[in-house]
């Protein structure tokens, strides 16, 4: 008996480790499914198409992927799917959802797909995608009344690589934010009523550099001001920084004239006082060498005695 308990520790040992290989059996879906939606393996749920009014109850907390387009839901409720910490991929297209806020999406951090597009925004708050720090791809396209974006709504999605803002009803957009996101590579600004004045300069130069794909920027154009209606914003950077920075103004010119007249000034002095070291120095000097010429003179005389 002494002899085998090393054998039998072992044998447990391997069993524990065949278990391990094996893997954690994969949680599988809590035993409910929403009604009307249909729940696989995989954890996707699909309820897309079933005329839901609003956001399913009795989803499986394990679920991954959840599929809610083309329904009648108008609202994201915070608690129900903040359950969900798993999900990596929501399609909410084609909804009536109105609005989101920093709650909404509060815990998804594991969130890479996100779909919004044909729903009822009007606006998108501050940090109203602050929590999704794994987003790789937004799609908020096809809100006719979405004409506002605050500024920093998604400074803080670091690992966004596609953001689709196509067919909206903006006319303005702050680029700041989002110039500095270190992943994105590709956007959609078409099909927006633009307004091509000085506060969208900074898109319309973004739009020049080639690193990025405008998804089609040929239909990404002003809608106004009259004059440059029908323009592509890709080609009025360089017109919008000129007319946004005019050239000098009257204070401008009497700034050069000032800054001119001081260093006239300083230049004038410097050469004076130059001179009068100059003058000083080549005094200095000849007396020295009369000094000497006195010394040698004293010398002479004293041997030709
Ligand atoms: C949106 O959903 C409705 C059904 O709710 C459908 O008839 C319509 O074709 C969908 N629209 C788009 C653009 O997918
Ligand atoms: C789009 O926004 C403008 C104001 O920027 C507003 O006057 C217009 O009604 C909006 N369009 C729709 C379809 O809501
Ligand atoms: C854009 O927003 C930033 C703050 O996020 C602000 O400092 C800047 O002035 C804004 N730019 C324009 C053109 O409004």
């Amino acid at each position: 008996m002494v002899f085998a308990s090393p054998l039998v520790t072992q044998c447990r040992i391997v069993v524990l480790l065949v278990l391990c290989l094996r893997g954690a059996p994969s949680p599988a879906p809590s035993a409910g499914c929403p009604e009307r939606c249909v729940c696989d393996e995989q954890l996707v749920v699909q309820c897309s198409g079933q005329r839901l009014s609003s956001f399913p109850t009795n989803l499986p907390l394990v679920t991954r992927q959840l599929i809610l387009s083309n329904n009648h839901i108008d609202e994201l409720p915070a608690l129900q799917l903040n359950y969900l910490s798993d999900l990596v991929y929501l399609d909410c297209s084609n909804n009536s959802i109105r609005d989101i806020s920093e709650s909404t999406f509060g815990n998804l951090r594991k969130l890479v797909y996100l779909d919004l597009s044909y729903n009822m925004f009007l606006k998108i708050e501050d940090q109203a995608f602050g929590p999704l720090s794994s987003l790789v791809m937004l799609r908020l396209t096809d809100n006719p009344l979405l004409s506002e974006i605050h500024p920093t709504a998604f400074a803080e999605n670091v690992a966004l690589q596609v953001l689709d803002l196509s067919r909206n009803n903006l006319t303005t957009l702050n680029v700041t934010s989002l110039i500095t996101l270190p992943a994105l590579r590709s956007l959609g600004f078409s099909g927006n009523p633009w307004n091509c004045v000085c506060e969208i300069e900074d898109l319309c130069l973004w739009m020049q550099i080639d690193t990025f794909r405008f998804q089609d920027e040929g239909q990404t154009v002003c809608e106004g001001p009259p004059g440059l209606q029908d323009l592509r914003l890709a080609e009025l950077g360089l017109h919008l920084r000129m007319q946004c920075h005019p050239s000098f103004g009257h204070q401008d010119y009497l700034f050069f004239a000032a800054i001119g007249f001081v260093i006239f000034a300083a230049g004038t002095v410097l050469a004076w006082l130059t001179g009068v070291v100059m003058v000083l120095f080549e005094r200095y000097v000849k007396r020295e060498d009369g000094q000497l010429d006195l010394e040698k003179e004293g010398v002479k005389e004293e041997g030709g005695r």
